[in-house]
């Protein structure tokens, strides 16, 4: 078991944050965690104590900076398992995303080929291949949720046609928080020849993600979302399909030399896909996040996560305003107070201190399949207590003061 009261001693934001004059229950993981004080004083340290740019001098400060931020890159490729030279930084998954889109997609798509994504997708996952199916000529066809709004196999299996070329798809959504088999998916799809792309913004912070024993192409996660900084992020992708994406950004530190007939010769992969100054800072915060998560254990939050999952799903089972969407999932939990706007319960909740997502999510697509316009969204992390999901069930019985108020 994880002790949650030590761990909490650790974020700052915990101790110090009130809202509406009460202590935080911080339930919008799903948007952003809170940082550990290692995170920000790794951060604090590079700026007090280091100050140089990374890749550019030849002194002292600035090899001491290029130690730590590649020694980052390491910390990441041993997190996903992969080499470090298939660790692209970025700044966040919806950068990723684009990259592998516009650096991979757009080359490798013609028209009449077919990109299949999912109503469920995060708008990252969906935007960037509209735009590319556009300029393409490529078509955007949809893998159909199950009845509980999952990713199945079977459904994976009827959605692809010979003219399939590229699906893009979350490892766990955003909203429904449903692990889908990744490794079953993939296998069928590669034995088609077919790209996989998986966002794993929601599955990376939260439990052990092996690229190569799940065999993903090309994965996308955020830093933020993982304790660490914001405006960082990663695009992992197998060598031999970065070897087939262009760069999505030119200019400084990509590039070996160039002329002025407009030759380039790219520098070495990955350093091609990371032109202009990093975000330094923040890439050294991620590496304290990596360490800081690691000295937990991801079995071990998972295994709190799903835990906490279940004492709240048992207990708001037993608020008979709540509907709960996805209480078979082990994400977020999706859900709503019978007959009370989203966002009016959503001010009901920041009254009593506690941080809850209302409306749709970035996912505008899934709230047809849902059948409603704006749902809630509470997600968890490791720190969450049980006196956290008490004081956020108390609030759900108070579905019908809102309905005193607001009708
Ligand atoms: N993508 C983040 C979320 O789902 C911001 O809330």
């Amino acid at each position: 078991m994880l002790d949650v009261e030590k761990i909490r001693k650790d974020f700052p934001v915990l101790q110090n944050a009130k809202m509406q004059g009460k202590s935080l229950v911080y339930l919008d993981n799903g948007a952003t965690t809170l940082k550990p004080q290692c995170v920000i004083d790794a951060i604090v340290n590079y700026y007090s104590n280091l100050g140089a740019n990374a890749h550019r001098g030849d002194y002292d400060l600035s090899l001491e900076v290029d130690q730590l931020f590649e020694g980052v890159r390491t910390k990441v490729a041993d997190l996903i398992n992969c080499q470090k030279e298939e660790v692209v930084f970025t700044s966040g998954t919806t950068d990723s995303l684009n990259l592998v889109a516009y650096g991979y997609g757009l080359g490798h798509l013609n028209e009449g080929d077919e990109i299949l994504i999912n109503y469920s997708e995060h708008a990252s996952n969906t935007l960037p291949w509209f735009e590319v199916a556009k300029k393409t000529g490529s078509k955007i066809k949809y893998i159909d949720l199950d009845e509980q709004g999952k990713i199945i196999l079977e459904n994976v299996k009827k959605a692809v046609t010979p003219n399939t070329k590229l699906v893009a798809l979350a490892q766990v959504s955003n909203v429904l928080g449903y692990e889908i088999d990744l490794k079953e998916i993939i296998a069928f799809l590669h034995s088609k020849n077919i790209v996989v792309v998986v966002d794993g913004a929601q599955s990376v912070p939260h439990q052990k993600v092996d690229v190569q024993e799940l065999d993903i192409d090309f994965l996308a996660f955020s830093a933020h979302k993982m304790c660490g900084p914001t405006g960082v992020g990663i695009l992992y992708g197998k060598m031999s399909l970065l070897e087939m994406t262009n760069p999505t950004r030119y200019g400084g530190g990509s590039n070996a030399r160039y002329d002025k007939e407009c030759q380039i010769k790219l520098k070495e992969i990955p350093t091609r896909f990371e032109s202009g100054t990093p975000n330094i800072a923040g890439v050294i915060g991620f590496g304290a996040a990596i360490d800081y998560l690691n000295s937990i254990g991801f079995d071990a939050i998972h295994k709190h996560e799903i835990e906490l999952r279940k004492y709240a799903i048992s207990k708001l089972k037993q608020v008979d305003k709540v509907i709960v969407y996805n209480e078979n999932s082990t994400g977020p939990i999706a859900f709503n107070i019978k007959g009370v706007f989203a966002q009016d319960v959503a001010s009901l909740f920041n009254k009593e201190g506690i941080a809850v997502r209302n409306g749709n999510h970035c996912a505008k697509l899934l709230h047809n399949f849902l059948n409603t316009n704006q749902t809630l969204r509470a997600s968890l992390y490791f720190y969450n207590s049980v006196e956290d999901i008490d004081r956020f069930v108390e609030v759900c019985k108070k579905g019908d003061e809102f309905l005193d108020a607001f009708f």
